[in-house]
C-alpha cells in the first residue's frame, strides 16, 4: 500500500560546489540532493542559494492551500518565462493574477472541454494519416510526433482552426526559445541582470520576438469575430470581474501565449511518455486497447471519455514517472515555517514533483510502471497531494480537464489502429528538465499497423 510519510527531521544538506552547479544547468533533476526521494523536508542549496525542498504531502498541502497567499512565484522562473508569456495567468502574482484567472476560467467548463472533443478527434486522425503513409513497419519519434499532434490540437480548440498560424514555424521558435531558459533561470537565481547576455541570448530574443508577433497576429485576426466558441473567442469575450473590462490585446497575447505554451508541450510530453511506456508492456496496450472498444467514440458520445477508467490510470502512471511540470518552485512573501523549519520571507521553497512521485516513503516500487496503483480503490488510501502532475490549491492548473480528456481522445483514436513496441535494445530514455521534463534524444518507438478492431457503436 502507498502510505503517507510522517513529517520527520530535516535533512541538511552542504553548500553546492562547482559539479553541481554545473550539473544544475545542464539538468536540474540531477543536481537535486539524494534526500528529496527519501526524506520530507531538505535544506539544500542551488548555485549557492538556500532552497528548502519540500516533498510531504501534508507540507505541501499546507503551503499551496492553507498558505497559498504568502507565497509568490519565483522571480527566477518568472524571468524566464516573461519575454514570451509577459504577465499573464502563469506568470502574474495578486490582484493581476486573479483578474486573469476568473476571466480565463469559463474557457475551460467541462461543456467547453466536451465541445473540443471533434477537434481532438481530427488531431489523432491526422496523426493517423501521417503514420499510414510511412512504411508498415515502421519507426516514428514520439517525441515530435506528439509535439505536432499536440499542436494541431492546440490550433483546433484554442485557436478555432486559425490556419494564419503556421505550426512548423512556432513550434521551432518555441524550441528555439526553451532551449535557453536554463540560462535565465540560472541568471535569476544568481541575481544578475536579465539584460546580460548569456550563450544563446540574441536567438532566444529572436524566437520571442517572432512567437509574439505570431500571436498577436491572430488576436489581430479575431478580434472582430467575437464568437466564444474556442478559448481565444472565450478570451476575447470575458471581461474582468472587478472592472468589467474586456482584456487588453497586451494581456490576450500574454494568455494566448500561456495556454498554448502551458498546454502544448505538456500535453504532448504525456503522450509520448504514455506511448513509449506501454511500448514496453504489451499486457498494459491489450488492455487499453480492449476497454477501448468497448465504449462508443468519445466524438459520438463525450461520457465515453469517463469510461475509460484503465486508460486515464496508464496516463496517471506515466505522469507519476515522468510529470511534465517536474519542479514547482515559490518564494516566501512572509516568515514561514514548513515541516519545523523556518523559512524567512524571500527564502525559496522548491517542490520537487518528480521526486514527490518517486518518493520511497509513499510508493512500493516507486521505479516501477505499475497502472495499477491508480485503482480507484488504491487512490483513494493515497494522501492527495502525493500525485501532484498538475499542482494543487488555486494555482492549480488552469488546463488540467482539457489535458486528461485530450489525452484519452487521443489514445483512443490512436491504440486501435497501431501497436506499439520499443526499438530493440533501446532502453528508456533519460529525461531532463528544461522548463518541463523532456527526453533526452527523442523518443523512437515502432509502430505496427493492426488490423481494424470492430468498436461499440462503429
Ligand atoms: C498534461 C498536461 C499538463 C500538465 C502536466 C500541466 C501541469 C501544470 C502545473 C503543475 C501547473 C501549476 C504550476 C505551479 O503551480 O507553479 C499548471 C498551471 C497552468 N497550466 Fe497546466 N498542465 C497541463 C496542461 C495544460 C493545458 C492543456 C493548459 C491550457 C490549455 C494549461 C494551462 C495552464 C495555466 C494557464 C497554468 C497557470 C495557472 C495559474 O497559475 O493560475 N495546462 N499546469
Amino acid at each position: 500500500m502507498d502510505v503517507a510519510p510522517a513529517p520527520g527531521p530535516v535533512a541538511r544538506r552542504p553548500l553546492a560546489g562547482a559539479r553541481d552547479v554545473v550539473r544544475a544547468f545542464n539538468n536540474l533533476v540531477e543536481a537535486w540532493p539524494e534526500d528529496v526521494y527519501r526524506e520530507p523536508v531538505v535544506a539544500g542549496r542551488l548555485l549557492g542559494r538556500p532552497v528548502t525542498y519540500v516533498v510531504d504531502p501534508e507540507c505541501i498541502r499546507t503551503l499551496l492551500v492553507d498558505e497559498a497567499d504568502k507565497l509568490v512565484r519565483d522571480d527566477a522562473m518568472t524571468r524566464a518565462l516573461a519575454p514570451i508569456l509577459g504577465t499573464g495567468l502563469l506568470t502574474s502574482d495578486g490582484p493581476a493574477w486573479r483578474t486573469q484567472r476568473r476571466a480565463a476560467a469559463p474557457a475551460f467548463r467541462p461543456d467547453r472541454v466536451a465541445a473540443s472533443i471533434p477537434a481532438i478527434a481530427d488531431a489523432a486522425r491526422a496523426t493517423l494519416r501521417r503514420w499510414e503513409e510511412a512504411p508498415r513497419q515502421g519507426v516514428v519519434d514520439l517525441q515530435s510526433e506528439m509535439m505536432r499532434t499536440a499542436f494541431d490540437i492546440v490550433v483546433g480548440t484554442m485557436l478555432g482552426g486559425d490556419a494564419g498560424l503556421d505550426p512548423a514555424r512556432f513550434g521551432r521558435a518555441l524550441d528555439g526559445y526553451l532551449k535557453h531558459t536554463n540560462w535565465k533561470i540560472a541568471y535569476g537565481v544568481l541575481g544578475a541582470p536579465a539584460w546580460l547576455p548569456h550563450p544563446g541570448s540574441a536567438r532566444a530574443a529572436k524566437a520571442s520576438r517572432d512567437l509574439r508577433g505570431m500571436a498577436a497576429r491572430v488576436v489581430a485576426g479575431r478580434r472582430d469575430r467575437r464568437d466564444g466558441c474556442d478559448v481565444l473567442g472565450a478570451l476575447l469575450s470575458a471581461v474582468a470581474p472587478d472592472t468589467g473590462l474586456p482584456l487588453s490585446d497586451r494581456e490576450l497575447v500574454d494568455n494566448l501565449l500561456t495556454f498554448v505554451v502551458a498546454g502544448h508541450e505538456t500535453t504532448a510530453l504525456v503522450l509520448a511518455w504514455t506511448l513509449r511506456l506501454i511500448a514496453e508492456h504489451p499486457g498494459v496496450q491489450r488492455r487499453m486497447l480492449d476497454e477501448i472498444a468497448g465504449v462508443p467514440s468519445p466524438v459520438d458520445d463525450p461520457g465515453a471519455v469517463d469510461r475509460l477508467v484503465f486508460c486515464r490510470q496508464v496516463v496517471c502512471e506515466a505522469m507519476r514517472l515522468y510529470p511534465p511540470a517536474a519542479l514547482l518552485v515559490r518564494r516566501a512573501a512572509v516568515d514561514l515555517k514548513v515541516g519545523g523549519l523556518r523559512i524567512p520571507a524571500g527564502g525559496s521553497l522548491h517542490i520537487p514533483i518528480y521526486a514527490l512521485h518517486r518518493h520511497r516513503r509513499l510508493w512500493n516500487d516507486p521505479e516501477t510502471f505499475d497502472p495499477d496503483r491508480f485503482a480507484p480503490d488504491r487512490q483513494r488510501l493515497r494522501h492527495r497531494f502525493a500525485f501532484l502532475p498538475f499542482g494543487g490549491g488555486p494555482r492549480v492548473c488552469i488546463g488540467m480537464g482539457m489535458a486528461i480528456t485530450e489525452c484519452l481522445v487521443i489514445l483512443a483514436g490512436l491504440l486501435p489502429r497501431f501497436g506499439f513496441g520499443p526499438l530493440e535494445g533501446a532502453p528508456l530514455p533519460r529525461a531532463h528538465l528544461r522548463v518541463t521534463l523532456r527526453p533526452i534524444g527523442g523518443m523512437p518507438v515502432r509502430v505496427e499497423a493492426r488490423r481494424a478492431q470492430p468498436r461499440v457503436g462503429g
